[in-house]
């Protein structure tokens, strides 16, 4: 079996335990272990991202087995040099949380969910830049027990959306502002993905309706909730 498979079979055995630890788990690390990210300009927390975070947490109750985390990053935005130091911030972030909390947990499963600026971080640090002016490397930035690791990724409002990609859900055809070139595939993420922007969003779209972008959470969050739980076995 492969790393992902074994735990994802963990994953099921938790599930059929009525969600008791794993007896080899340590205490201090959780079955499943989620990272937040906000959206821009919002104060450090999980901005809109609570909501799936809170169906996930529902889902698979208790702090032994969900643990809930925030990305520690500006989520600045207020101009465009701002936004692009928040963005090699935040990229950095998920990288170095990512990489401490599999190094202390490395049986854990990892779920990774970003809104908005939140979630281009993310998309970046998983299928890699570049994005510039903050990110001019290409290829994935996640260490490999990282990628192994992560079961589901849930992208709401991402401003690197853009048309065809297959993991994506809602019914935006026209690009983000940081949207994608032509020809982007994230091959191995791919099946793990779902982003979610619909044509109104003006940030993951050319829309002109901000609540579009800010609804995700009532709109696809149970689809959301659906898929990861799907993706945990
Ligand atoms: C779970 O952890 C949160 C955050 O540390 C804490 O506020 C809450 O009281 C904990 N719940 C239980 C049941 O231990
Ligand atoms: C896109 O989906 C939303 C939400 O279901 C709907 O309100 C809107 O009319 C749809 N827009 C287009 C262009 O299909």
């Amino acid at each position: 079996m492969t790393p992902l498979r074994s735990l994802l079979a963990l994953a099921a055995v938790v599930h059929a335990a009525a969600l008791q630890l794993p007896r080899q788990s340590s205490a201090a690390c959780p079955a499943i272990q989620i990272f937040g990210a906000r959206e821009t300009l919002t104060p450090q927390g999980f901005g809109s991202a609570i909501t799936v975070i809170q169906l996930i947490q529902a889902q698979f109750p208790g702090n032994a087995t969900t643990v809930a985390e925030e990305i520690i990053y500006p989520a600045a935005g207020a101009d465009p040099d701002d936004y692009a130091q928040s963005m090699a911030a935040g990229v950095a972030a998920v990288v170095r949380q990512t990489t401490a909390f599999s190094a202390r947990c490395p049986d854990s499963i990892i779920v990774m969910h970003g809104y908005s600026q939140g979630a281009q971080i993310i998309d970046n640090a998983f299928c890699g830049g570049p994005d510039l002016p903050s990110i001019t490397s290409s290829g994935r930035l996640v260490t490999a027990a990282v990628a192994s690791h992560t079961a589901a990724i849930i992208l709401m409002g991402n401003p690197r959306h853009v048309d065809g990609l297959p993991f994506n859900v809602g019914n935006a055809t026209e690009p983000g502002f940081a949207a994608r070139p032509a020809g982007f595939a994230c091959a191995e993420f791919e099946d793990r993905i779902q982003a979610y922007c619909d044509a109104r969003d003006p940030f993951c779209a050319k829309g002109d309706d901000a609540d579009v972008h800010q609804g995700y959470g009532t709109q696809f969050g149970r689809e959301a909730l659906a898929f990861v739980v799907a993706a945990l076995g």
